[in-house]
């Protein structure tokens, strides 16, 4: 439960099973460390929109100060994230947006920017001449629009390059690979992938690696996430040529939601920044987030060594008091 004098901020995640969701809260866990004054409830949608409009409306009778969401699908989460904002709980979109400018403030890198810097990498592979198929994230998320959009309106300014595929994978691995499957199964002349994101890129390429070895098609992800398996990794491992950095905003958004609930000044978009990463830049992408990583886990530690020396002086001082009333009884 919630203690009487601290903020409650409530976080209605879409779905926080995989390791960019899971990079986000522990980014959002650390930087609580710096605010004492707020609390944090996550709660877990499934990927599913009637369970993410419930979440919602549980966070909101536990008397929430202030909602942070990231909407599985806009439209169908629009409507109860209008509701709370209109009764005046402020409201952070944190990564997929909703379709409505009624929120407090936003936060997000520019999936649109995204898909036109992945457009432009492809044209760049592709030496001006290919077929593309491009494996989409949920279609009803802002995310997938945007990149999708971006992409094709660069690759469209390129009559020899042509997108001859273009299906959703839903943003899990398993679709990247089903999608991936289907595409070869239509096509044999496709020259380059783009998946949404890392992990439907990283399931392609277990099908495109098993079909077609050292001769398979160039392909491209989003997010850029470091650790063992995940985006940095690939491209070092060379199964993707390039992904896009998708930062999390985990930390942001905490600070965020500090500054409007003590009421000072802040901006209603933040916009994070991207990076390509490939092989002239993943060495030293994944040295610098090895680092990054190391000192949060320090931190972490710090903190529970903190916690437990509060504990350990908090029943000291209880002793004391009990001692003391006994020997005043006496
Ligand atoms: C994680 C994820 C990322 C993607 C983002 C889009 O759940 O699918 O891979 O970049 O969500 O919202």
């Amino acid at each position: 439960g919630f203690s009487e004098d601290k903020f409650k901020i409530g976080f209605s995640q879409c779905t926080s099973e995989d390791s960019w969701r899971k990079a986000m809260q522990s980014e959002m866990q650390n930087e609580l460390i710096l605010f004492q004054n707020m609390e944090l409830i996550i709660t877990d949608a499934d990927d599913n929109n009637e369970k993410q409009i419930r979440d919602i409306r549980e966070l909101v009778k536990s008397g929430i100060d202030l909602l942070i969401v990231s909407p599985n699908e806009s439209a169908p989460i629009t409507p109860i994230v209008e509701e709370v904002y209109r009764k005046g709980i402020p409201v952070i979109i944190l990564d997929r947006k909703i379709d409505s400018e009624n929120y407090t403030a936003q936060i997000s890198a520019d999936n649109y920017l995204i898909g036109k810097e992945a457009g432009k990498y492809a044209v760049k592979l592709l030496n001006g001449e290919g077929n593309i198929a491009e494996i989409w994230g949920l279609k009803g998320s802002s995310p997938a629009i945007e990149r999708h959009k971006g992409f094709s309106e660069i690759i469209n300014k390129y009559p020899n390059i042509k997108i001859i595929f273009s299906e959703t994978g839903e943003w899990f691995k398993q679709g990247g690979t089903q999608m991936m499957e289907l595409a070869i199964e239509q096509h044999d002349d496709i020259n380059l992938v783009f998946a949404h994101n890392d992990y439907m890129a990283i399931g392609a390429y277990e099908v495109l690696q098993s079909k077609f070895g050292e001769h398979k098609p160039f392909l491209l992800g989003i997010d850029g996430l470091p650790g063992p398996n995940d985006g940095v990794d690939a491209v070092i491992h060379k199964k993707m040529n390039a992904t896009f950095l998708y930062p999390t905003g985990g930390s942001e958004a905490i600070e965020l939601a500090h500054r409007i609930l003590t009421k000072k000044e802040f901006e209603k978009n933040i916009i994070l920044k991207t990076v390509v990463i490939d092989s002239t830049n993943a060495e030293i992408q994944k040295l610098q987030t090895d680092q990054i990583l190391s000192l949060q886990g320090k931190i972490s530690t710090a903190k529970n060594i903190l916690d437990s020396q509060i504990i350990k002086y908090k029943s000291q001082r209880m002793w004391l008091i009990i001692i003391v009333v006994f020997l005043f009884l006496l």
